[in-house]
């Protein structure tokens, strides 16, 4: 194919998450899915796509992959390279701007890292860890050419997460989010993490710092993802799992996200909470 067709096909699609997300504030989100080639982050093709029923493309010809659809990583894991409009529509909710610093939890094999690089530029700064020795070394190579990513095998919850973050995005779902996380956003920074029970759903949360470990929350969409490892807890999971049961389908109408463990006196606001953090509901 060539590339000016390829280039004109990846600005079409990246045109068609702005509705699809929608993407509505950052229009750099838009131009950072179109710089980026997504089929240098996947296996070699063909490869298998999952629209309303899982195929597998007939070719390697790269012009299948810059669509909206999940696209297997590796099938044996139930691994998938991720909604490209979820996540355009995530990034946007949390106003990426040049030069932040940013914690990825679960590079995978590199496709959103890059996207990420694009949004903090070159002054900007990305540790992406992975806990998959094998998907680690793929995506160190895939990124390689990034000065401003740097590529960490292993386990998030335990790796030093750096300092005076702006943004904490995790790829996988946890039951809380390790208090060190919390302690490193920076004022103004913003954690979005899915919180998720054992049958893989729930919901993406948003925290913004507002200072002196006050938070904001907000819960954006629901989400089913890959399990996190480190970040879960089995009682955590079978708790958020009633909670969310209760809500009759909707998101959850968070207020605010509070390190530590919930009070008796506030037991009744809160909407999920666990020995680290509880969640605060509006009503
Ligand atoms: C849904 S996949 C991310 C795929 C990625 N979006 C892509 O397109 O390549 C989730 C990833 O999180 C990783 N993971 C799970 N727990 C982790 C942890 N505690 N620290 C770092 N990575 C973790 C898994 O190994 C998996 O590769």
């Amino acid at each position: 194919m060539p590339r000016q067709t390829l280039k004109a096909l990846r600005r079409a699609y990246a045109e068609e998450l702005r509705i699809a997300g929608p993407v509505r504030g950052n229009p750099r989100v838009i131009d950072a899915f179109a710089k980026v080639p997504r089929e240098k982050f996947l296996p070699p093709g063909p490869w298998t796509l999952h629209g309303t029923v899982s195929w597998r493309t007939p070719d390697a010809n790269p012009a299948w992959v810059s669509h909206n659809v999940l696209i297997s990583l590796d099938a044996r894991k139930n691994l998938n390279n991720g909604s490209p409009s979820f996540w355009a529509y995530l990034f946007d909710q949390i106003n990426l701007k040049p030069g932040e610093h940013v914690l990825q939890v679960g590079a995978g094999s590199g496709y959103y890292t890059a996207i990420l690089a694009e949004l903090v530029g070159r002054r900007g700064h990305i540790r992406a860890i992975e806990y998959d020795k094998r998907l680690a070394g793929i995506a160190r190579e895939n990124l390689k050419a990034l000065p401003q990513v740097e590529l960490i095998y292993g386990d998030a919850s335990v790796c030093d997460p750096g300092h005076d973050l702006d943004v904490i995005v995790a790829f996988t779902g946890g039951t809380h989010p390790p208090s060190r996380w919390l302690t490193r956003l920076a004022s103004g920074g913003r954690l979005l993490m899915p919180l998720v029970g054992d049958d893989t759903h729930g919901f993406m949360l948003r925290a913004v710092h507002r200072g002196q470990q006050r938070f904001d929350a907000k819960a954006l969409a629901h989400v089913w993802i890959y399990l996190a490892k480190g970040f879960r807890e089995k009682g955590e999971a079978s708790e958020l799992k009633r909670a969310i049961g209760r809500l009759d389908g909707k998101l959850p109408s968070l207020r605010a996200l509070h390190v530590g463990p919930v009070s008796k006196a506030r037991r009744k606001e809160a909407f999920y909470a666990t020995r680290t953090f509880w969640l605060s509901r509006t009503r």
